[in-house]
């Protein structure tokens, strides 16, 4: 613990000024010294490794890959794992695998990690079911290899609890409880001090990842998901409901940072999704999510494994999602909505308003939900953010702050002038069933960093994948490659014109890209289907037109091949 304040004074201290304060925290040299990088401009997102200690060289599927028999199996995972599987975990060769490439190749370029969860197997074998003891003893094995390689180095990593992280799994009674008080101990190294006592209580936290800057959220959404039965899914009547104590907690937390002026990435394992869900849940998740939608950068989750994102949006709070009884929801259930998440998504997609100038960028937020390391159902994989480190920060319009009016909420006057329409008319409440409807209380801002590209701003992810996972063996290990990134080409290279060269921060550093990206000359690429500016939510609602465009055939088909990597609809 000492050791992760000790890192976060340091980096206060070679920030620059303007918006650090290191005049009010002493900076102790006499600990020893864990010398922190320079910001890189980049973070990790990690997620769903399902480590399975059983699995061996050459286990069949029906086996979970714990075991020879059948003789004639089929599907028989590798030493590394098994490609696309329903029922094989990651072998801690593969785990292993990819963090010792992470710490190689990566840990030097980026800043911190986000890392959503479900850190044990599947409990897919009857005749090794689950125990606690071992779910922990898993969590505790990935904890000390994250801290091996990203801790310390100084750079902060941010877990959050999955589902498959508790037994049984799905299951999460309120806290304090034996689960909140294990992790605790897991995660002793991550889980600010400050933060402790209410991460005993409910499993959530939040961490400065650049002090006095950019905070992470880690949210415990086992009390938001609907497969939880332990839980009343924060149903209105009851200010006890654990969901509702988180989302109280959630709301201090993000007027305390908007108030000092920061920005936060919002992560966990489950996305906030209205079938994932619980629906009081999900509504005041998206009323939260927009409420502070200049004071969120973005939303990063889980727990799916498919490549996708959607967004939140202020038109679902007029319509409160029906309770549906998910007691029966199995792994084949939870596979089927994967296969229907390509459909419902593009019809999501095609209902959005047609113009940008038609839009009210305020009304909504984008969910990030990165694929998983376990090849279960899909192959291995990681994503690398980059996001800007220079111009001026963003500050919320403060009362009686004249100088910042320019900056104020969109309420007040900045809207129209960038282009989006009029607000509707509405109640008091913020409710017109006609029209969605803004409650004044909302902070967004065009000038924030979630709506146009600044200080603290996502510009682009690289998405890095296993194909060759099923051509490898113990002596030919499998190789991370990069599947595609969101960038247009041109960006990955110094403009033409530049005469600095030397100062061009490369958003992707050019040995991690493929050879045919590295050349500067090259004007387009298969990588590169998408060429999106930023990561703003202008950028992703122009993006979504048009994946919702039956003519844009090419641009889905890229889209869905993504999605599944490759596999179709399975
Ligand atoms: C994985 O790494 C851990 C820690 O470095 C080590 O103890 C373990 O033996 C490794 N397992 C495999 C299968 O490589
Ligand atoms: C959104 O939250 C506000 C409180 O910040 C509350 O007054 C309002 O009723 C909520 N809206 C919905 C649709 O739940
Ligand atoms: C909005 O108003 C409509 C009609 O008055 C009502 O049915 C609906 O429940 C209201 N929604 C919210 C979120 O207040
Ligand atoms: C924007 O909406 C208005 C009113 O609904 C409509 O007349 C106009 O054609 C729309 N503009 C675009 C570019 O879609
Ligand atoms: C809802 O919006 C429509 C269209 O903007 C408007 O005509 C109507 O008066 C509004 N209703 C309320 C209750 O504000
Ligand atoms: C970062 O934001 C500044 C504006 O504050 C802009 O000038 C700059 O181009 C952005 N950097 C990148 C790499 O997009
Ligand atoms: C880069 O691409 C250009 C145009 O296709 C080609 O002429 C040149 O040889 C390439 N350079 C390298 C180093 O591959």
């Amino acid at each position: 613990m000492l050791e992760l304040k000790l890192v976060l004074l340091l980096f206060l201290s070679v920030f620059p000024e303007g918006f650090a304060t290191p005049s009010q925290v002493p900076v102790q040299l006499s600990e020893p010294q864990v010398k922190p990088p320079k910001l890189q401009g980049r973070f990790l997102h990690i997620t769903d490794i399902h480590p399975d200690p059983y699995t061996i060289d050459g286990g069949s599927e029906k086996s979970a890959c714990h075991r020879k028999k059948p003789k004639k199996a089929k599907r028989r995972g590798g030493y590394y794992g098994l490609p696309f599987s329903t029922k094989c975990d990651s072998p801690f060769s593969l785990s292993n695998l990819t963090l010792d490439f992470l710490d190689k190749e990566w840990s030097s370029e980026i800043d911190f990690v986000i890392w959503t969860g479900d850190s044990a197997r599947h409990d897919n074998d009857r005749k090794r079911p689950r125990t606690t003891a071992e779910i922990y003893e898993l969590n505790r094995a990935l904890s000390r290899k994250m801290e091996t390689v990203f801790s310390s180095k100084g750079i902060p990593v941010v877990p959050s609890i999955g589902n498959n992280d508790v037994w049984p799994h799905n299951i999460m009674m309120p806290g304090p409880n034996s689960v909140t008080s294990e992790f605790s101990s897991i995660w002793r190294s991550f889980v600010p001090f400050e933060s402790y006592q209410v991460f005993q209580r409910g499993g959530y936290f939040s961490v400065e990842v650049i002090p006095n800057s950019v905070a992470a959220i880690s949210l415990n959404t086992m009390y938001f998901y609907n497969s939880n039965k332990a839980v009343g899914g924060c149903e209105y009547a009851n200010s006890e409901d654990p969901g509702n104590l988180q989302f109280d907690w959630l709301e201090v937390q993000l007027e305390h940072f908007r108030q000092r002026g920061m920005q936060i990435i919002m992560s966990g394992h489950v996305p906030p999704s209205s079938y994932n869900f619980f629906p009081e849940c999900y509504i005041r998740y998206v009323n939260l999510s927009l409420k502070y939608q200049d004071t969120i950068l973005g939303h990063l989750f889980g727990h799916m494994n498919a490549d996708h994102f959607f967004f939140l949006e202020a038109n679902d709070l007029a319509n409160v999602p029906r309770r549906v009884d998910y007691t029966n929801s199995d792994k084949v259930e939870v596979l089927k909505k994967r296969k229907e998440l390509y459909n419902g998504l593009l019809k999501d997609f095609a209902e959005l308003p047609k113009s940008s100038q038609n839009t009210s960028h305020g009304d909504y937020g984008v969910v990030n939900v990165s694929p998983s390391v376990v090849p279960n159902p899909y192959l291995p994989s990681f994503r690398i953010f980059t996001y800007n480190i220079t111009g001026t920060p963003y500050h919320p319009g403060h009362r009686g702050n004249q100088q910042l009016a320019a900056e104020d909420d969109d309420s007040k006057h900045s809207e129209q002038r960038l282009g989006d329409p009029e607000p509707a008319e509405c109640d008091s409440r913020g409710n017109n069933s006609t029209q969605p409807c803004r409650p004044r209380n909302w902070h967004s801002s065009p000038q924030a960093p979630s709506r146009t590209n600044r200080l603290w701003t996502w510009l682009g992810y690289a998405q890095y994948y296993m194909p060759n996972l099923g051509d490898s063996d113990r002596k030919h290990p499998p190789k991370y490659k990069l599947e595609y990134l969101t960038y247009p080409v041109e960006s990955l290279h110094p403009p033409r014109e530049a005469t600095a060269e030397a100062k061009f921060h490369y958003p992707i550093p050019l040995k991690q890209l493929p050879r045919s990206l590295r050349n500067a000359t090259i004007s387009s690429s298969k990588y590169a289907p998408y060429e999106v500016e930023d990561l703003t939510i202008p950028s992703w609602l122009e993006l979504a037109r048009r994946l919702g465009d039956p003519a844009e055939a090419k641009l889905r088909k890229r889209f869905k091949k993504y999605m599944y990597m490759g596999a179709g609809g399975e």
